[in-house]
């Protein structure tokens, strides 16, 4: 008796899971970015949910909830209901280093669903026009000749423009006084002003301020030059070899979303990475396509978890200040 009832309630939980994916998305959905508006990650978000919005047919709605290096954000995600309404965005910084650097209250990997890799880009060095260099041997020279450090924007410990500045301090062996903000916009409003020296942001941040003269780049952290800004130099060609470091982005939901809701909202993102006018929009952002075949769920997972084994080793060794 007892067995045939426990069969028919698993029986109903499962129908009315699948019913729920059916149906998915019936209302909006909500997509956390964990960094202030106005920046590469909201901007980034911003783009992708007008297209998923086509796709899905209810509206992306992004809420920016920022502080601790994007982990705030994350931690409201991880702790949404598990039904696809709660999208986490975030990055290298929020979805890797944060796992090294906070005592985070979730587990990044283990609380977390991969969804789907984004476009990624690689890092910027610029700084304010008031600094005296017009080449990178000219900043680099200018920041050892000088009595303190020169003040250096992020998004906060543990976010891509501070990981960036510690890698930075590490291969130039020159000291940096870290400035944190809320995301990299309110950072870039400090650095046209003139309020902090130098950043090392996303080239989709900073890219449209160099274009406009308002802030000052000197080279690309990668290999090659960005199709979109062919005048600004690499690392590599600018005097600091080998400095080369890429932001990748991602989508992730909470651990228990039904895997067919994982699919839809997977299904709908690389529709939107692979509509024309969006691509036209990541690429003048400097922003390059994830690979082919790395756009499913599973891709991103091992993905993480591999960036999890690359740099894990390196900031719990940098003793990372999160202060
Ligand atoms: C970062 O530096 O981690 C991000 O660029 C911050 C942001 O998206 O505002």
């Amino acid at each position: 008796m007892w067995k045939s009832v426990l069969a028919a309630l698993i029986a109903a939980f499962a129908f009315a899971g699948h019913a729920a994916a059916d149906q998915f998305p019936s209302r909006p959905i909500t997509v956390i970015v964990p960094f202030a508006a106005g920046g590469p990650s909201d901007a980034m978000a911003r783009i992708l949910g007008e297209r998923m919005k086509t796709a899905l047919g209810q509206p992306l709605l992004i809420e920016n909830v920022t502080g601790a290096g994007g982990s705030i954000g994350v931690g409201r995600a991880v702790h949404a209901a598990a039904d696809g309404y709660t999208i986490s965005f975030g990055h290298l910084g929020t979805h890797v280093a944060n796992g090294a650097i906070y005592k985070l209250p979730y587990d990044l990997v283990a609380d977390l669903e991969p969804v789907v890799l984004l476009p990624s880009n690689p890092m910027i060095i610029v700084s304010n026009n008031k600094v005296p260099a017009k080449s990178l041997q000219e900043l680099l020279a200018w920041l050892k000749s000088r009595p303190s450090p020169a003040n250096a924007g992020t998004a906060g410990a543990g976010s891509g423009s501070h990981i960036a500045g510690l890698y930075f301090e590490n291969i130039t062996g020159i000291k940096l006084q870290y400035v944190p903000y809320r995301g990299t916009a309110p950072a870039m409003n400090d650095l046209v002003a003139g309020q902090i020296d130098l950043m090392i942001d996303q080239t989709s941040n900073s890219i449209n301020q160099v274009r406009a003269g308002t802030i000052r780049a000197y080279a690309i952290t990668d290999d090659k030059r960005v199709d979109s800004a062919p005048d600004i130099p690499t690392t590599d060609e600018a005097g600091l070899p080998g400095f080369h470091m890429t932001l990748w982005s991602g989508l992730w939901v909470p651990k228990g979303t039904p895997s067919e809701i994982v699919a839809k909202l997977n299904a709908a993102a690389v529709e939107a990475l692979n509509d024309p006018t969006v691509k036209g929009q990541f690429d003048n952002l400097g922003l390059q396509m994830p690979p082919a075949g790395q756009t499913t769920p599973e891709a991103l997972g091992a993905w993480q978890q591999s960036e999890i084994a690359k740099w894990w080793p390196v900031l719990k060794t940098a003793h990372v200040s999160v202060e």
